[in-house]
């Protein structure tokens, strides 16, 4: 299990906070945060390091057609299109969720890696989509999944809409509306395989991604979660998560050695029995 370093001092949390009131999407505006996401207009903005990120992580690479973003995983599973593609609309102006963020890409590698036997007969979850990248990814791998919900704030409904349609995914990847800490929409049915990535960021929203991942789990269900550490506060995250989750770190990732130098962690975490 991940030891927490507890001792945060308490000023800096204070003022960490402050600063999160004021601008509460501050630390994705950072100019070396924006570093390797994908922009709006669809073209990489790469620092060395996060450009080697992207283009080094086993079995994944990206292109820009049409102004498309065009993402390839290579895999041996014989029963899914090689490589697997995924084609995206990305566009700022819904919010931060409409860009491809380096966590989401190394998410839906990992599902890509573990293979379509795994999802089988399952429902799956993604809890801020952003533009549906993960979620998707999984509608092409699992041919034999019960079905995959991708979902966010209302603002993004759209992209991952158009996304959905863009990948001819209708049917296998449904969207929906799901704002954390809100009460789980009845149409969406208690998943077995939860999915989170790049949601640890806005500290007003701790607490209600944990009632939400709660809402939803049980201790059968799997949740893979990676998340991109940001700053000590994002400690406090994990403090409240504790009370009713475990975890333990994903291991088994050929992409682990890269993506950790970036200071991003993939996770499993467990439901606590009440
Ligand atoms: C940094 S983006 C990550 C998007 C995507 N998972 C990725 O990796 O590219 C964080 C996502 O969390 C969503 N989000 C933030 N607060 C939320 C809330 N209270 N309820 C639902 N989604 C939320 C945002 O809309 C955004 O899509």
């Amino acid at each position: 299990m991940l030891e927490l370093d507890l001792n945060i001092p308490c000023g800096d949390v204070a003022l960490e906070e402050k600063l999160d009131l004021d601008d509460p999407l501050r630390h994705l505006k950072d100019d070396s945060e924006l570093e390797g996401i994908i922009a709006s207009e669809g073209l990489a903005r790469a620092s060395q390091s996060m450009s080697e990120l992207l283009t080094v992580l086993p079995q994944q690479s990206h292109s820009v057609e049409d102004g498309l973003l065009k993402f390839s995983f290579t895999h041996e599973w014989e029963s899914v299109p090689r490589p697997l593609s995924i084609s995206l609309v990305v566009d700022a102006s819904p919010g931060c969720g409409g860009l491809a963020w380096p966590a989401g890409q190394i998410l839906a590698s990992y599902l890509v890696q573990k293979g379509p036997e795994y999802l089988q007969d399952k429902n799956v979850l993604e809890l801020g989509s952003g533009t549906g990248l993960v979620g998707l990814a999984v509608g092409v791998l699992a041919m034999e999944a019960r079905g995959t919900w991708i979902t966010d704030q209302a603002p993004l409904l759209p992209i991952m809409t158009r996304n959905v349609c863009l990948n001819r995914l209708e049917g296998r990847v449904h969207v929906a509306e799901l704002n954390w800490g809100s009460s789980i929409p009845e149409d969406i049915p208690l998943p077995d395989v939860i999915l989170a990535a790049d949601c640890v960021y806005f500290e007003p929203a701790f607490p209600l991604l944990v009632k939400t991942l709660s809402d939803l789990s049980t201790s059968k269900t799997d949740i893979f979660f990676c998340y991109k550490k940001r700053r000590k506060a994002d400690k406090r995250f994990f403090n409240m998560l504790r009370k009713h989750f475990s975890w333990k770190e994903v291991l088994d990732d050929p992409g682990r050695p890269i993506y950790s130098r970036e200071a991003i962690t993939m996770i499993q975490l467990f439901k606590l029995k009440a």
